[in-house]
């Protein structure tokens, strides 16, 4: 079985051809960055009309990559939320308009099911149960996972998402949207201990997470001081240093109270390497390990959407239409409702 993926939610045009048995075939990705970065952030409409353009020819990419025809493909998989709505209508218009035209299944994907499964499409890949770390720009979440399908959430921010504050805080630093990985890059330059920044509800008990303070406290630090390229870089070693700890314990925490040994981490924020460094250290110190997806599917990617269609294909889930007489999208949509 071969499921075409697209994802469509946000500001990265991706698809991606996995083979239920071969794995993933290809996968091409378009990046809207430089569109949003003189606005500093997403601008829905121009996302939206970035993605009509982008992709059809990203299909016909992805299937000259995978040398196969559009006759083969035996279901489609796309983005059906959360996200921005006009965005995702894009995706959801093109699965479903395929899969009239092909006779087809096709398959509503949740975003965040999609992060949380990537780390599966790289060996060694971890088996359910296990506990995951979801970092993204729109969410942080510690999510139990049973099964395909079965998603307890166990906490999760009550302000901003981890990568929203990387980017507010990059944006507060003077770097360029999204400033997650500049942000992490400037802060390989800097000194450890010159500030130091609270770690918000590192003993609130739960496994919720609060970023938007430090963000604050950030603001409060440019403000006070005159900002040379070295102390910018030590506010931001400062920043990562207190996201990557409170990331870390509470993850930690999660394991050992879940009487569980894999976590899997998920989202943009994945890609840090010092939140990778600090994780592999400290599930190896409890006999733990952590699995990570390759770098190329921390970011919204096809491939991740591709692989959640073919994994409920393969469960035989009868949660898809074969027509597109109605499709919708869900620009909120909870992962427990799965
Ligand atoms: O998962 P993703 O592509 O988008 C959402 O679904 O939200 O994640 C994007 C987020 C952005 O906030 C970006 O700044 C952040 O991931 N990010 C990073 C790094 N690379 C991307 N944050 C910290 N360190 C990085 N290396
Ligand atoms: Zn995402």
């Amino acid at each position: 079985m071969i499921v075409l993926g697209i994802e469509t939610s946000c500001d990265e045009t991706g698809i991606a051809l996995y083979h239920t048995k071969y794995g993933l075939l290809s996968h091409t990705l378009y990046s809207q960055t430089e569109i949003h970065n003189e606005y500093g952030g997403v601008v829905p409409e121009l996302a939206s009309r970035d993605h009509i353009r982008r992709v059809i020819p990203l299909i016909k990419q992805a299937l000259k990559e995978a040398n196969i025809c559009l006759k083969e493909v035996n279901a489609i998989a796309y983005t059906q939320g959360p996200g921005l709505a006009g965005a995702l209508l894009v995706g959801a218009c093109i699965g479903s308009a395929l899969s009239f035209a092909l006779e087809i299944p096709v398959l509503n994907i949740h975003h965040l099911e999609g992060h949380l499964l990537s780390p599966l499409l790289s060996t060694p890949s971890p088996t359910f149960p296990f506990v995951a770390l979801l970092v993204s720009g729109g969410h942080t979440q510690l999510i139990k996972v049973n099964g395909i399908g079965e998603y307890v959430l166990l906490g999760e921010t009550v302000d901003d998402a981890a990568g929203e504050a990387f980017d507010k805080t990059a944006k507060l630093l003077g770097l360029d949207y999204p400033g997650g990985r500049a942000l992490a890059e400037l802060a390989e330059q800097g000194q450890s201990g010159r500030f130091k920044l609270p770690r918000p509800m590192r003993y609130s008990g739960d496994f919720n997470f609060s970023f938007s303070g430090l963000k604050t406290a950030v603001s409060t630090l440019i403000k006070n001081h005159h900002i040379t390229q070295q102390t910018g870089a030590d506010i931001a070693l400062a920043f990562q240093e207190a996201v990557i700890d409170i990331l870390a314990e509470k993850s930690l925490s999660a394991l050992m109270q879940n009487g569980l040994s894999q976590l899997v981490v998920a989202g943009g924020v994945g890609a840090n390497i010092q939140l990778r460094k600090r994780l592999v250290r400290d599930t190896t110190s409890i006999g733990a390990t952590v699995f990570f997806p390759e770098f190329e599917f921390c970011t919204d990617n096809g491939a991740m959407i591709a692989f959640a269609g073919a994994m409920r294909l393969q469960q035989q889930e009868i949660n898809y239409q074969h027509s597109m007489s109605c499709f919708t999208v869900r620009a909120r949509w909870d992962l427990e409702m799965l």
